[in-house]
């Protein structure tokens, strides 16, 4: 039992990031149906898409299940419209400002957990009435800040004790989950270690892919423009990042990363498109049904665990 699992009222302090054009209603109520909290991606989807995924996925689990709101997203306030209707379980919200719609949402009977990049924020989201908080170090896939997780956890934790702390960025096994734990984390947010998952609708190619790659393999695109976003080297972010390194406006480099995610995710193109994943890749190699990946997580991290108390440095 943590703080995050009493929050949800889920049996694993395990919750599966929400990943635009993936992480559909097949892989969330998987998720949800075998302990952890699914989350809905809706980013770049089209508000009656979402409203669909949130059906299905309720005939599919009566377990709790989130969604995503990516706060840059031109329909954001339409989906805010639309889970205030439905009444999820809760709402993970990045990539903006969280703080007007916490209220709206909570009075929906929804709770609201933010990501957040630093320790300003967080404690922000907490004295506004957040009902949790993700911190994401730059070891994940996708969208990214520019701390670590062993940063974040060290910066944050410990500063922020009314509410759940969850943590994201290069978690991938269970020994990972028992250091989140250990650190004083309420729980873990993953998002690569779900892409091979069977049930994940993740276009065949990317998987191959990941299970292809090694440590040395993602690179991040856009961070000296504050935007930075990490993947798998490829035709795509050589291009980009000889532009960045040129100097390339942030208007040329907005438009050449237009679309990408979806190109690789939806269509398989591992050449021009943007294959997000994070740092940890190396145990990422085989494709495991969403309930063997995470009973071997808790089984490892249990065993850490009870294995850490035999660890006393003298
Ligand atoms: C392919 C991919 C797509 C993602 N899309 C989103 C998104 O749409 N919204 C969001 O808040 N986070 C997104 N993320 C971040 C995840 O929700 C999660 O926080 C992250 O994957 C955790 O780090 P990890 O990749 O090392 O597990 C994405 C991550 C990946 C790998």
């Amino acid at each position: 039992m943590t703080k995050l699992t009493e929050l949800l009222g889920i049996k694993y302090p395990i919750i599966q990031g929400g990943m635009a054009w993936i992480s559909e209603s097949t892989l969330v109520s998987a998720v949800s149906n075998a302990g952890g909290a699914g989350v809905i991606g809706t980013g770049g989807g089209d508000p009656e898409w979402v409203r669909e995924e949130i059906m299905k996925t309720r005939k599919m689990t009566d377990k709790p299940f989130g969604v995503n709101v990516v706060l840059m997203d031109p329909n954001k306030d339409r989906l805010i419209e639309l889970i205030c209707e439905l009444k999820v379980d809760f709402v993970t919200l990045g990539a903006g400002n969280p703080l007007p719609y916490l209220k709206p949402l909570q009075e929906a009977g929804i709770k609201v957990i933010p990501v957040v990049p630093n320790l300003k924020l967080a404690k922000r989201m907490e004295e506004n009435g957040a009902d949790g908080i993700i911190i994401e170090g730059m070891e994940a896939g996708g969208h990214i800040g520019n701390q670590t997780t062993m940063a974040l956890m060290t910066n944050i934790i410990p500063r922020i004790t009314g509410i759940p702390v969850i943590v994201a960025g290069g978690i991938v096994t269970g020994r990972a989950l028992a250091a989140v734990l250990l650190m004083g984390g309420a729980g873990v947010q993953m998002g690569s270690r779900f892409l091979l998952a069977r049930e994940c609708q993740v276009h065949p190619n990317v998987k191959e892919k990941i299970i292809g790659a090694t440590d040395t393999d993602s690179v991040v695109t856009g961070f000296s423009r504050n935007f930075g976003v990490r993947g798998l080297r490829n035709k795509f972010t050589d291009e980009y990042l000889a532009l960045e390194t040129a100097g390339a406006s942030f208007e040329v480099l907005s438009k050449l990363a237009a679309g990408r995610s979806r190109v690789s995710a939806v269509e398989g193109d591992m050449e021009n498109g943007s294959v997000q994943v994070g740092q940890s890749l190396v145990p990422l190699n085989k494709i495991k049904s969403v309930r063997e990946i995470i009973e071997e997580i808790v089984g490892e991290a249990n065993e850490a665990l009870a294995s850490a108390a035999r660890i006393i440095i003298q």
